[in-house]
């Protein structure tokens, strides 16, 4: 099985777990798009009243596309289960996410979700932090003082640009990634960068997810954190 194929098999995979009556959260990014689209069938085929609640002007136009009924996370009182990607994965079940310029709301949903499920490939499994770029999505005002400041820390910044100008996140802010190789201590430098004025939020997750997915070539691995 390629990549894609393994993706497509955690997709298939998480949607076992939702049920009828549920409130869902729908994550961004391509693993994603294969969970919901697994679950747009099962939607279909079944009759399912199941609410989405989305991380993405991507998702919500893919979920609706599909007859998935989205309500604005503000709509709803609680979130049963969010199901998401993720960018990487360490030994303690820490993540990184944002790769898709997603992670701010991606963060939202998932603070305010009863239940967090990972899907990845098993590419994503790693023993430490940090070869993936931690994104850092910041407002646009002042954000050259921020990434002079992150370079002084020695965090190699890099603006993340797109079609040749700085990406801009669903939010309308940028993003700045973070090329640091290995992150030793990755709560002390949570702490360091959401203090950081104009910085919004940082791609990691850590403490939150509940299940993780595993595609791999022999199938399916269920972990609970
Ligand atoms: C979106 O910003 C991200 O957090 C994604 O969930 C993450 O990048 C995983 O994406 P893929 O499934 O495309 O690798």
């Amino acid at each position: 099985m390629d990549q894609n194929e393994l993706k497509q098999q955690v997709g298939r995979k998480a949607v076992e777990y939702i049920q009828d009556g549920m409130i869902v959260g729908l994550g961004t990014g391509s693993t994603v798009r294969y969970m919901v689209d697994a679950l747009g069938q099962r939607v279909q085929a079944e009759h399912l009243n199941i609410t989405g609640v989305t991380t993405s002007l991507r998702t919500t136009k893919q979920a609706q596309d599909l007859g998935i009924t989205i309500k604005d996370i503000d709509e709803v009182d609680h979130i049963d289960l969010t199901i998401d990607g993720a960018d990487e994965i360490d030994d303690d079940f820490q993540g990184i996410k944002g790769g898709g310029g997603a992670h701010l709301w991606e963060k939202i949903v998932a603070t305010n979700s009863n239940k967090i499920m990972w899907i990845v490939d098993e590419s994503k499994m790693v023993h430490q932090l940090g070869k993936f770029p931690l994104p850092v999505e910041v407002i646009p005002f002042g954000s050259k003082h921020v990434f002079d400041e992150l370079a002084r820390k020695g965090y190699k910044p890099e603006f993340r640009l797109a079609d040749g100008k700085k990406f801009l996140t669903d939010q309308k802010n940028y993003v700045i990634d973070l090329h640091l190789g290995h992150i030793g201590d990755p709560f002390a430098l949570s702490d360091e960068l959401i203090k950081m004025v104009g910085v919004v939020e940082h791609g990691f997750f850590l403490d939150m997810v509940n299940t993780v997915i595993v595609g791999r070539q022999s199938g399916p691995e269920v972990l609970q954190a």
